[in-house]
């Protein structure tokens, strides 16, 4: 970050002046009780009468990479007021900026003029002092930190302004990042960096009020490789001198975590539901001899409408499907569930909402077998004997889950991404033998279309399509 050596200067002699002090007390180290920044900003407006009454007036005190360094200073027995900010020598930019300064002076003086007592008036200090970064030869950022303490009381507050000083705009974390692609990166670096600053924080609870704060309008430093968020320490309790949380993130980093998202998500089609990592393969289970069989099994539905439409097709080739149904859609597609069951088809478990089972605690892995369960037994009245767990993620040489067979595969079409009904037929004809576990999905219409494909032509190879319980003699 480049700093500004003037303000710097500037910033320690005023700390050496509040200090050694006004009302010739020391102003002790900053305690006690959390006030929000947030309150009373609307008490003045910015044409205050409180502001007219002082004598002080705004003195140019030098400039800085092309910006005027202004200072704002009150000193009295009561108070003590001293600012700096910036100005581009840019009407609208030099408004807006004084605007917000002065709101902050105002609210300060207010504060301190109803204050409750006469006492309480000294030991009475506002400053606000700004850092500059580049970004271009057009985009500056000025970023201020306001530090005010009224009987006892501290608050800090920090805002930023990022500008284009060619045109007079005012510039937002869009104009610099894919602010949606990205939010979720962002949130992440902030996290983890308050996290670091305050590790007695609650990592949830500060994930929830990033997630919650982090706005495209959000106070931040743009530099030509480095944004830096600004958070008040206030927004999460905490209240120290000072304190701002930057948190630093790389372009390059921001750059790459969206390319990396952008190929995961083409690579995964449409669907969310079953990333590409395929399970060791099933051996097929070899038939009794001269039987040609072939299991057809469906995944992650039921489907409000895709499911009926196979079901059509399966009942026109006297063929039986294997379906692994997701307990959170059983519970709201039961009717055509228990249509499923009721026409011989074999209902199996996918859990309740499509956990990756070796992710989970003992505890909780069982959970999500058994509300799966219980959702498929409320929904259609069967208790499923066979279970896919998703992703085909299983403990290592894992055949049997809460009494329920593990059920994998071994041809899988990838219908999730190839939304091509020809293509993934092709595949299923071109890979199936005899005992075959097919994997399909009937969230997708194209798929129900495959499945159309393959029960025409190996039925005419002299197929027949049962149920994996079939298969295996359960
Ligand atoms: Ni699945």
């Amino acid at each position: 970050m480049r700093k500004k050596a003037l303000s710097a200067l500037l910033a320690a002699i005023l700390l050496l002046t509040i200090l050694t002090g006004c009302n010739g007390d020391p102003v002790s180290a900053p305690v006690g009780g959390h006030v929000s920044s947030q309150g009373g900003s609307s008490t003045l407006p910015p044409d205050s009468s409180v502001l007219s009454q002082t004598s002080a007036t705004p003195q140019i005190i030098g400039e800085d990479d092309g910006v005027r360094i202004i200072r704002f200073r009150e000193e009295s027995d009561e108070c003590y007021i001293h600012v700096l900010y910036g100005a581009f020598k840019v009407k609208e930019l030099d408004a807006m900026i004084k605007d917000e300064v002065y709101r902050r002076i105002d609210r300060f003086q207010q504060r301190r003029l109803t204050a409750m007592s006469e006492t309480s008036r000294n030991d009475t200090y506002l400053t606000m002092q700004y850092e500059q970064a580049r970004y271009d030869a057009d985009t500056v950022t000025l970023a201020f930190e306001s530090n005010e303490m009224r009987q006892g009381q501290f608050i800090h507050d920090s805002f930023a302004f990022c500008v284009n000083t060619s045109t007079g705009e005012r510039k937002y974390l869009k104009d610099f990042v894919d602010f949606d692609g990205a939010k979720a990166f962002l949130v992440e670096q902030s996290a983890r960096a308050v996290l670091k600053q305050y590790p007695q924080l609650e990592e949830g609870y500060v994930r929830d009020k990033i997630d919650a704060n982090l706005k495209d309008t959000s106070d931040f430093i743009i530099e030509p490789d480095t944004l830096t968020l600004l958070f008040d320490a206030d927004l999460f309790g905490m209240t120290q001198y000072g304190v701002t949380i930057r948190v630093p993130v790389s372009r390059v980093e921001i750059d790459t975590y969206l390319k990396e998202k952008k190929e995961a998500e083409n690579s995964q089609g449409q669907t969310p539901q079953d990333p590409p990592a395929a399970p060791p393969a099933d051996t097929p289970t070899p038939p009794a001899e001269g039987d040609k069989v072939v299991c057809l099994t469906f995944d992650d539905g039921p489907h409000a409408t895709n499911t009926s439409v196979l079901l059509d097709l399966l009942g026109q080739y006297q063929a039986k499907a294997t379906f692994f149904v997701v307990g959170n859609r059983a519970e709201k597609y039961g009717q055509v569930l228990s249509r499923a069951a009721a026409e011989g088809h074999a209902v199996g478990n996918h859990t309740y909402s499509h956990a990756n089972l070796t992710k989970l605690s003992a505890g909780d892995k069982l959970g999500q077998v058994t509300s799966g369960a219980q959702a498929i037994e409320n929904a259609c009245g069967v208790s499923p004997k066979l279970i896919r767990p998703p992703y085909g993620a299983r403990a290592p040489g894992e055949t049997e889950i809460a009494g329920e067979r593990v059920t994998l595969w071994d041809v899988d079409p990838q219908d999730w991404k190839y939304k091509d009904p020809q293509r993934v037929a092709s595949h299923i004809l071109s890979h199936v033998q005899s005992g075959s576990i097919v994997l399909l999905h009937d969230l997708y219409a194209t798929s129900v279309e495959a499945a159309g494909i393959v029960l025409q032509e190996l039925s005419a190879q002299g197929y027949r399509f049962v149920t994996v319980e079939e298969l295996w003699g359960l």
